[in-house]
């Protein structure tokens, strides 16, 4: 049996370690509450979260409106299965896709079960559609994307971390260079081809953003060559860069649109695929679903939590705040900063080796003990990303906490 003798935060840390998968590598605290842009630790040490659960709570912790929804939905009907309808779905649907402007939408749960979504549907979409030989279909990624966990999403990643040792690997996918349309271009030649998946920040990958005009110029090649493409906003969606949808900023309309994380306002996992009916309406009954998507918890939860990015103007905020960050993380003036990017309230910091083989890291920890959370990104980025309802005293706030942490590591 296990003994408390040291602090709560040591209990509950050496309970994962004995009981959880080593699958993480979490800083050293134990939350407990969480309200708005703050988090608690067991301690009671207050925190400003920068990470909002890498992006899934933009709508802030707890946001009272979409805890409400939560309880007024869990105490009538939770789940039904697709084996019948529920009330609360057909009305979600039709919600979702007014709101993003889309004719049909599949409800999923996590965001890695929307791409596999995606990439089903594209596929179904060639053979059904556009006419590609069978189980010829290829799609497209970009080098460094990263969009979960699962055998599809592993075996189109190029980073060895998450796919070495689990192969044989899903056939299908080609990987070109991020940014870069020549390559795409040069990929499209293959009649072959049924999609280009893509994020259009690279969020994992250290929040890369591409070229102005790199989304639209892609968009336009994959139409010329009957080609779909598919934006995975699930990190950078739902207002998180300042706009509803990031490849909003260049007027791009995917012919596929992946959502999840803040669309179940940081309390649920709701995931969601929008499209159009030429390439949804190629799925049959029994061809693809899940147990819990479109569950009425999950469609209520959404539906407030997307009424919430409105009503708060957290896209415009988000867009204000982001500015205001980013100049103040690029006025550091420290030889660890390499360079501040990012867009609208998704930020990050590439740090330079310091110290005696220091990384993101421990400028992570450091930040944890003054009272901010965020975690780093590969050994040398930071993400900053607080949830959207972030007001300019509390970015400063956070802005001082980075900027005294950074100057003393210097
Ligand atoms: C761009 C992108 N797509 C998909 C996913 C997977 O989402 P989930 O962890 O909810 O499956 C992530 C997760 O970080 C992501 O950043």
């Amino acid at each position: 049996m296990l003994i408390n003798t040291g602090s709560r935060t040591e209990y509950h840390i050496h309970l994962e370690e004995l009981y959880n998968a080593h699958n993480y590598h979490p800083l050293p605290v134990v939350l407990e509450k969480g309200e708005g842009v703050y988090v608690w630790d067991v301690d009671g040490k207050k925190y400003v979260d920068c990470l909002s659960a890498y992006s899934a709570v933009n709508q802030g912790h707890c946001h009272p409106r979409i805890i409400k929804a939560l309880n007024e939905q869990a105490s009538r009907l939770t789940l039904t299965s697709r084996a019948f309808h529920n009330n609360r779905m057909g009305e979600y649907a039709e919600f979702i896709c007014k709101y993003f402007g889309y004719e049909k939408v599949l409800p999923m749960n996590t965001g890695v079960e929307g791409g596999e979504t995606a990439i089903k549907l594209c596929r179904k979409w060639a053979y059904e559609v556009k006419g590609v030989a069978p189980n010829k279909a290829k799609v497209l990624f970009a080098e460094n994307n990263f969009w979960g966990r699962t055998m599809a999403a592993i075996s189109s990643s190029t980073d060895p971390k998450s796919y070495k040792n689990f192969g044989p690997y899903m056939p299908g996918f080609e990987i070109i260079p991020y940014n870069n349309l020549q390559a795409l271009e040069n990929a499209l030649q293959d009649k072959d081809v049924a999609g280009f998946m893509v994020e259009p920040i690279q969020g994992e990958a250290g929040v890369v953003v591409p070229d102005e005009g790199y989304l639209k110029a892609a968009y336009d090649l994959c139409r010329q060559h009957n080609v779909l493409f598919i934006a995975d906003e699930v990190q950078t969606g739902i207002a998180r860069t300042g706009r509803l949808l990031a490849c909003d900023y260049e007027d791009v309309k995917p012919d596929i649109l992946i959502l999840g994380k803040a669309l179940g306002g940081g309390v649920f996992p709701v995931s969601a695929v929008l499209s159009s009916r030429e390439v949804m309406d190629t799925l049959k009954p029994g061809e693809h679903g899940s147990t819990f998507g479109g569950n009425p918890l999950a469609c209520a939860v959404a539906m407030e939590s997307l009424n919430v990015v409105k009503d708060e103007k957290l896209a415009e905020n988000a867009y204000n705040m982001g500015v205001i960050f980013r100049k103040r993380l690029k006025d550091i003036q420290s030889e660890l900063i390499e360079t501040v990017r990012g867009k609208g309230l998704l930020n990050a910091v590439v740090i330079k080796p310091f110290g005696d083989n220091k990384t993101a890291y421990d400028v992570c920890l450091a930040l944890m003990e003054k009272g901010l959370l965020a975690k780093q990104t590969h050994d040398h980025i930071i993400r900053f990303a607080p949830p959207l309802i972030i007001t300019e005293e509390q970015v400063h706030q956070s802005c001082d906490i980075i900027q005294d942490t950074i100057l003393n590591l210097s």
